[in-house]
């Protein structure tokens, strides 16, 4: 078997579920785990029986024996400096989103790559969930016709959202908006986006910081088709990490909708009322099985360094999303709609 030995940069919520993912892979060998957090470390270190766990990321960038590195660690805008490194050094990398703070960085991601024959791998999760899986295949199978117009619609508890600002000034577009759009170019290919439109507003978040509330993002795409991605951080607190997205796609000769409300399952409580479980965005563990995307992705990246396979989710592709999200944030502060550099 061709195994091989994964590092795991930032251990928190989402690298914990990747590290965990990787400890039980039967292609993964060693385990090697760099966290700034103590109490994380240990905790990370008792769940998944880690060959090494250091809180110098720098010792697995180093480590010879390292093939592929996941980086999870936050705040988002300081990352950049271990993704060069990493790719510097021959490894594979996943990268949560976004793939890089600037357009100039994630130009020298893709470079370092390409020049290294290595896999960049971008953490756009919801590619892994079989619904959203299943709206890719039907619209590119021309299953509805020609699409006409896409909505989703994301929104996540303030809980989340409280998070976010208080380690990064990214807007909803850059940090949730950009899951949507993602998905979208995805089911939309080859098509590229050409134009886009943005509003903003903040009512809550944005009185005791520079953070909006909530995003809307209009995009035109060079055949025509429209779309419209929210994405916000302010719902009321529920189940934690609760997330909540409606889909609507119209084609030419028929529509999908996903309700991903997570409304299928519910349990209400004296103590809680009403909560909607396992609808966290990348998923949650339910003792022996993973109820959600994120596993599922941590083994596709596994699967694609160890028996040398394309990555579903890579650079060239978040690039371009870059450039959607970014154009929306300039729009939102301009109010004027964005022209996109013809990009293939
Ligand atoms: N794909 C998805 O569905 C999804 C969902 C949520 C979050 N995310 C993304 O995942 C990333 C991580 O988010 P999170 O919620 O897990 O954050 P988190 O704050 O829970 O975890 C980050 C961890 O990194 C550690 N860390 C920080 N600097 C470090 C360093 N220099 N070396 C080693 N460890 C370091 C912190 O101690 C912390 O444990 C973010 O970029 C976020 O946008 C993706």
């Amino acid at each position: 078997m061709n195994q091989i030995n994964v590092g795991v940069i930032g251990a928190g919520w989402v690298g914990g579920i990747r590290a965990n993912a990787c400890a039980v892979h039967p292609l993964v060998d060693e385990l090697h785990i760099a966290e700034i957090n103590p109490a994380r470390a240990a905790e990370i270190e008792a769940e998944t029986g880690a060959v090494r766990v250091t809180e110098d990321w720098k010792e697995l960038v180093a480590s010879p024996q390292i093939d592929a590195v996941i980086i999870a660690s936050t705040p988002e805008s300081q990352r950049f400096p271990i993704v060069r490194a990493t790719l510097e050094a021959g490894k594979h990398v996943l990268i949560e989103k976004p793939v890089a703070p600037t357009p100039a960085e994630a130009d020298e991601a893709i470079a370092l790559c390409d020049a290294g024959n290595l896999k960049l791998a971008i953490g756009y999760t919801r590619r892994f969930d079989p619904k959203y899986a299943y709206v890719n295949k039907t619209i590119k199978a021309g299953g509805i016709g020609e699409p006409v117009t896409c909505l989703v619609s994301r929104n996540i508890t303030r809980e989340i959202g409280a998070k976010i600002k208080g380690r990064s000034r990214m807007s909803p577009a850059a940090m949730g908006g950009t899951h949507s759009i993602d998905f979208l170019l995805w089911c939309l290919q080859p098509r590229l986006p050409v134009k886009v439109y943005s509003q903003q507003s903040g009512k809550l978040f944005n009185k005791v910081s520079d953070t909006p509330d909530h995003q809307w993002i209009m995009v035109t795409m060079d055949d025509g088709t429209t779309i419209t991605a929210g994405s916000g951080w302010v719902l009321p607190l529920g189940y934690p990490q609760y997330s909540q997205s409606w889909i609507e796609i119209i084609g030419t000769e028929g529509a999908l909708t996903v309700d991903d409300t997570h409304r299928e399952i519910s349990i209400n409580t004296t103590e809680h009322g009403i909560r909607y479980p396992l609808s966290s965005m990348p998923g949650e563990p339910v003792d022996h099985v993973f109820a959600g995307a994120m596993v599922s992705e941590t083994n596709h990246f596994i699967d694609a360094v160890a028996l040398d396979r394309p990555v579903l989710a890579n650079a060239r592709e978040a690039r371009l999303v870059m450039d959607v999200t970014m154009a929306a944030d300039l729009s939102a502060e301009t109010g004027e709609p964005v022209d996109l550099e013809p990009r293939s």
